[in-house]
């Protein structure tokens, strides 16, 4: 009998930490990874190329054609590269107004499904560890390990201030806050696939944990589900 191929879900709102909980346990365990909110966020970054902007009210028309992008993107992952038609989008699509605009288009049903398939198809063997929203609840419903990732939004939002100053973006803490919060809003209050915790995922709040605190009580669940003892777990180079 074929195996389907180990999948973990962490979920949580923006800037909870999850991308990097989620690469560093992906690479200690050697298995594949996939940040589906890159996905929303070249969604919108093509529609912001075409003239979208966050304060567009979207037309039945528009709203398809997202949903033809959603399908169609010619988007390539190597990496940490990100290409969009061969142009390499990894630092542009991280702006806060890219974040912004695929919040605002997340919120579109056909939009979403037409995302699903490829999602999905990350799930390769030996494995994959799939971060969003709802990649537990809805995009990987069979995983047997789903997290959902949480920190306070004062927390969060001092941890994308340093990431956005990292990139060379410029920042402000308050306006940070507020956008976190409305953000969280949109992505919770929507119809399709609200950001919640999935049934019987493991909640981890990370406010007052380091990175790699963080991993390793992800890691101890893992080993917990899995069966196996924290040091029988296989161990990569490099981490
Ligand atoms: O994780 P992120 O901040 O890069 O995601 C950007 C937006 O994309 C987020 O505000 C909501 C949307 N998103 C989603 O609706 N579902 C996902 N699985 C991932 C992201």
């Amino acid at each position: 009998m074929r195996h389907a191929p180990m999948v973990i879900t962490i979920d949580g709102p923006t800037a909870s930490g999850k991308g990097a909980v989620a690469q560093a346990v992906a690479c200690r365990l050697g298995l594949h990874y996939l940040d589906s909110g890159a996905l929303y966020r070249l969604v919108a970054l093509q529609a912001m190329h075409h003239g979208y902007t966050f304060d567009t009210v979207l037309t039945g028309t528009q709203e398809a054609q997202l949903a033809v992008w959603a399908r169609h993107l010619p988007v390539v992952f190597e990496g940490d590269l990100i290409l969009l038609d061969g142009v390499n989008v990894s630092a542009e699509i991280r702006a806060e107004a890219v974040g912004n605009m695929a919040s605002k288009i997340a919120v579109i049903g056909l939009l979403r499904e037409g995302l699903l398939e490829r999602q999905r198809d990350f799930a390769q063997a030996p494995g994959l560890v799939a971060d969003g929203r709802d990649m537990g609840s809805i995009v990987f419903p069979n995983a047997p390990v789903k997290v959902f990732l949480t920190a306070s939004s004062q927390i969060r939002a001092e941890r994308r201030y340093k990431q956005l100053i990292d990139k060379g973006f410029s920042a402000n803490i308050t306006s940070l806050v507020a956008d976190l919060n409305e953000r969280d809003a949109r992505d919770s209050a929507r119809k399709h696939a609200p950001l919640k915790a999935a049934h019987g995922a493991y909640v981890l709040d990370s406010s007052e944990l380091t990175l790699d605190e963080t991993v390793e009580k992800l890691l101890q669940h893992y080993a917990k589900v899995v069966g196996l003892a924290l040091n029988e777990l296989p161990v990569r180079s490099g981490f």
